[in-house]
């Protein structure tokens, strides 16, 4: 590993939870909880997010014939003859303004299909963004293919940025930060992770600056994928904000771990990203049910796109949900939901 700069340093045991060195991985070490057990992740002045493409893939029946064929959904997503052609990606730029005016921009995932990914990243200028370091580190969710599996587009700008993994990762995704070529999947990166790679372990409160904090939930996902992580943000005056890749943890956990875990999760203020309620097709009762489910939390804005499916949003706004909508451009389904090249403020 590179020898760590004064300034990484200094920035390191500035966060609120230290890290602790392993080798090449290092690892958060939590906050301890109040006397409560709730804990204080401080605040932020606001939350800005860019989508950068929520777009997974183009056509639902083209990846579903793969995802049920070969061995079914247990088979391992590293295993499928993926059409690499039918990839897009799902990856958001995220830009935190803490209560002193600083700001702090960091990606959540990389997408999938490379060149699609590419192109997304000179829309939104990420690519310049990486190569002039104005990007601080990359969260990646979960191991899901289509929000992992573009990592080389984020390495070809900025191969030492820091990596912040959940610890569940299989060793499949694992070697694909030091440069793999898996044939089947048709998945591959040619660039070698050269920065720091950290693992954040299931039901740790990783604060990463005030106001903001990383959490890994621990659970087997469809295409043997194990354990997502997501955003938790503490913005003064209007509550908490809850940002997801694809929510595998459901909503309902996601929602309920700040309820029950963070200092202030009571108030809960709004909703980014992947809910993974119906991706592929109409509404089932199990999915009413969690749209249903979601009202009791009464967050002021709810920005849904990805995973969470069309006919999920549909209901949300029947049922008199604050959807913020997007405007439907750059290949986004629909302008029921923040999309493609749009953007939400918290705060
Ligand atoms: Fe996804
Ligand atoms: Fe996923």
């Amino acid at each position: 590993m590179k020898e760590m700069t004064r300034r990484e340093f200094v920035r390191t045991v500035a966060v609120g939870g230290a890290v602790l060195t392993l080798g090449d991985a290092v690892l958060h070490k939590p906050l301890e909880a109040f006397a409560s057990g709730k804990v204080d992740i401080g605040q932020c002045k606001s939350v800005r997010i860019r989508c950068i493409s929520e777009l997974g893939w183009f056509d639902n029946k083209n990846l579903v014939t793969t995802l049920t064929g070969g061995k079914g959904p247990e088979e391992s997503q590293w295993e499928k003859p993926w059409d690499y052609k039918n990839g897009a990606g799902s990856s958001t730029l995220i830009d935190m303004e803490t209560l002193n005016g600083r700001h702090h921009r960091f990606l959540l995932d990389t997408g999938w299909n490379r060149e699609y990914m590419d192109e997304c990243f000179k829309r939104e200028k990420i690519d310049r963004m990486l190569e002039h370091g104005e990007i601080e580190f990359l969260v990646i969710s979960h191991e899901h293919l289509d929000h992992y599996w573009g990592l080389e587009t984020t390495l070809r700008y900025n191969p030492e940025i820091r990596i912040y993994i959940p610890s569940t990762f299989y060793p499949e995704g694992m070697k694909l930060l030091a440069g793999a070529d898996y044939k089947t999947a048709g998945v591959k990166n040619s660039i070698v992770h050269g920065g720091k790679l950290i693992k954040c372990q299931p039901g740790h409160i990783n604060k990463l600056y005030d106001g903001c904090a990383l959490v890994a939930f621990d659970l087997p996902i469809v295409i043997r994928v194990r354990g997502e992580q997501s955003l938790y943000f503490n913005v003064k005056d209007k509550g908490i904000v809850c940002v997801t890749g694809c929510c595998h943890q459901t909503i309902l956990t996601f929602a309920d771990f700040a309820r029950k875990r963070l200092q202030g999760g009571e108030n809960l203020y709004g909703l980014y990203g992947g809910l993974h309620i119906v991706p592929f097709g109409p509404m089932t009762p199990e999915a009413e049910k969690m749209v249903a489910g979601m009202g009791k939390y009464g967050f002021k804005k709810v920005a849904c796109n990805h995973c969470t499916g069309l006919p999920a949003v549909k209901r949300m706004v029947e049922l008199g949900y604050p959807v913020v909508k997007g405007s439907g451009k750059f290949g986004s389904q629909s302008d029921f939901y923040v999309g493609n090249g749009d953007e939400i403020v918290f705060g």
